[in-house]
């Protein structure tokens, strides 16, 4: 009898075990779910048509593309480590997808200097999600973090501003984040640039801009360094002045192990294009030199074929 109710207990908990906990079941989208995720789609596809219809190359609307997907990524981590509420995140959420939808320029085709790509895309933001139905307290709250984004402040978007007003005469102040949808849109921003990615961007403007490259090369011919040395260490400088700027703890912490694998991921890519570009150095030399030889031993029988016929003439006469 005893060994019966241990049997039956038994069984009644191997059954308990193979059912799903219930924190296991996943709720069904509730309606306004779906309208959220719809909207999220539907932002996503007019920042990418914005961004198309530029004049841009399909590469740098590619890497925008790319980059708006990876701010959304650490948008999404730093919001769940900060444990912010549903209706922040969605704040947050669509700010972060809108955040740069002027950078390319306006849906008119008109240039936005890179110092104004905040406010800019805040009113094409406020634009679009007016046609989408949004409330004026939500669209406020997208506007704000969207104008708050730029940086890193102190650092590089500053000196841009300081440029334009010598340019311009137009002094700018920029907003700073004060709410945390707005502190974690910066951050996400600002990890963006720091990792792999964001630091190999840095370099390859730093290639194609003739004040960086006047500016690496003194750096290299200073410190006894490579072009390239120079550029990484000035890109990694760029991602310290980001990493400093940061707002949320959650970002310092992933701004750390980020620049870390930044570091050691550029630093292995620089090696192995030396070790190539050494390969193909070393084979266009062996084969320049082969070429020589062909040429000269071409040039040799092409002479002594001269000189037979010549010695041929001089026969017959
Ligand atoms: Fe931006």
């Amino acid at each position: 009898m005893r060994k019966n109710r241990k049997k039956k207990a038994k069984k009644r908990f191997k059954f308990f075990k193979i059912m799903p906990k219930p924190e296991r079941f996943e709720q069904a989208p509730t309606v306004e779910q779906d309208i959220r995720e719809r909207d999220y789609e539907l932002l996503k596809d007019y920042v990418n048509d914005i961004y198309e219809k530029s004049e841009a190359e399909e590469e740098v609307i590619e890497s925008f593309k790319e980059h708006n997907e990876t701010v959304l990524k650490y948008a999404d981590n730093l919001a769940k480590k900060e444990e912010i509420n549903p209706e922040e995140e969605e704040i947050l959420k669509t700010a972060t997808i809108l955040h740069d939808v002027s950078k390319l320029g306006t849906e008119e085709g008109e240039e936005v200097p890179l110092v104004k790509h905040g406010w800019e895309s805040a009113v094409m933001a406020e634009k679009k999600l007016e046609e989408l139905g949004k409330s004026e307290e939500f669209i406020k709250g997208v506007k704000k973090a969207i104008e708050r984004h730029m940086g890193p402040i102190p650092g590089f978007m500053e000196r841009e501003a300081k440029k334009w007003e010598k340019e311009t005469g137009e002094k700018i102040k920029f907003p700073r984040p004060e709410i945390i949808t707005e502190k974690i849109l910066y951050d996400a921003d600002m990890l963006a640039l720091i990792d792999p990615q964001g630091i190999e961007k840095i370099m390859n403007i730093r290639k194609n801009n003739e004040i960086f490259i006047k500016d690496d090369r003194e750096t290299a011919a200073r410190e006894g360094i490579s072009q390239e040395e120079a550029s990484l260490r000035s890109a990694l400088k760029s991602g310290q002045e980001a990493t400093a700027s940061l707002f949320t703890d959650s970002a310092r912490e992933k701004a750390k192990e980020l620049l870390k694998e930044s570091e050691t991921q550029i630093r292995r890519k620089l090696e192995k294009e030396k070790k190539v570009s050494k390969v193909i150095t070393e084979a266009e030399r062996i084969a320049r030199e082969e070429a020589e030889k062909i040429a000269l031993e071409e040039a040799r029988e092409e002479a002594e074929k001269i000189f037979e016929e010549e010695k041929k003439e001089v026969e017959i006469k």
